[in-house]
């Protein structure tokens, strides 16, 4: 039976094994998909099963996102450009890394019918993920991205190739029109973000790429306040359905009762 994992670190949050063994039997697909935590150590070894054919397929999390690229023989351009892989398939020999949350960003902004041009938007994290919300951004036709993180120099990396990002310091706020949660903050239940929103007009749009909890403490504060908010939770079905289709060459069907079994 074919095998595929999610590895990362924490993993217990991860969705992902309800979701694709959903999927496989929804599609007389016989494969199982597991969840695996490992250490940066294991990466290489995990990659080697690939290869082996031991494993057929891997969805990366954080903290591994960038971290799997030197272990990987060919990366999609899609990958290139954000340095960041969350799908790891094999073809012709190789093993190839893959980055589906550009489409799974994308495709959960437009289930939810939100048009982005011209707004203005300010992203919290630069970590594995942030560079394809960046590229799916760019090609919404936003105005402006402003751009925060603990370490000022990941933001700084990120500015080198997109120069028009206008960082903030950590913990200071800017004017927007949405903010974007791309870090690991909020994943614990003790884990918040200290910013001040007490200055800001209601009415903006908070979105948090963490689907686990399902309302983190960012968004909880934030909707007190009169903020619209979204969860990761569209993001995460999308990017696991384009991942499925790289795997197994059939686009699962994002519908009401794939959306409930994760609740
Ligand atoms: P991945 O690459 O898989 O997304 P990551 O690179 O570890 O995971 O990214 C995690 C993001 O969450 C980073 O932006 C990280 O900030 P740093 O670059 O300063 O590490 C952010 N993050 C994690 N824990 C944080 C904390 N306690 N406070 C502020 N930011 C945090």
């Amino acid at each position: 039976m074919k095998k595929y994992f999610v590895i990362g670190d924490p993993i217990d949050h991860s969705l992902s094994p309800k979701l694709h063994n959903y999927w496989l039997k929804e599609n007389n697909i016989q494969a199982i998909y597991d969840k695996k935590k490992i250490n940066k150590d294991e990466i290489k070894n995990i990659i080697k099963d690939v290869k082996d054919e031991k494993i057929h397929g891997l969805n990366v999390t954080v903290p591994f996102k960038n971290l799997v690229l030197p272990f990987l023989d060919q990366l999609t351009p899609k990958a290139i450009m954000t340095q960041s892989v969350n799908t790891i398939f094999k073809e012709a020999d190789e093993v190839i890394g893959d980055n589906t949350d550009i489409g799974g960003f994308d495709l959960s902004l437009k289930y939810f019918s939100e048009d982005l041009k011209n707004k203005k938007i300010f992203i919290l994290g630069a970590g594995g993920v942030t560079s394809s919300i960046i590229l799916a951004l760019k090609n919404s036709g936003v105005s402006k991205i402003f751009l925060s993180n603990r370490t000022k120099e990941k933001a700084e990396n990120l500015k080198k190739i997109h120069k028009d990002l206008e960082i903030i310091e950590w913990g200071r706020i800017t004017d927007f029109d949405i903010i974007i949660n791309t870090t690991s903050l909020g994943l614990k239940e003790e884990d918040e973000i200290k910013l001040d929103l007490s200055k800001l007009n209601s009415n903006k749009l908070f979105y948090d790429v963490i689907y686990n909890p399902d309302k983190t403490k960012f968004l909880e504060k934030a909707e007190k306040l009169g903020n619209r908010i979204l969860n990761g939770k569209m993001m995460f079905i999308y990017q696991a359905q384009l991942s499925f289709k790289i795997w197994h060459d059939v686009l699962p069907e994002v519908n009401d009762k794939v959306i409930k079994i994760l609740n």
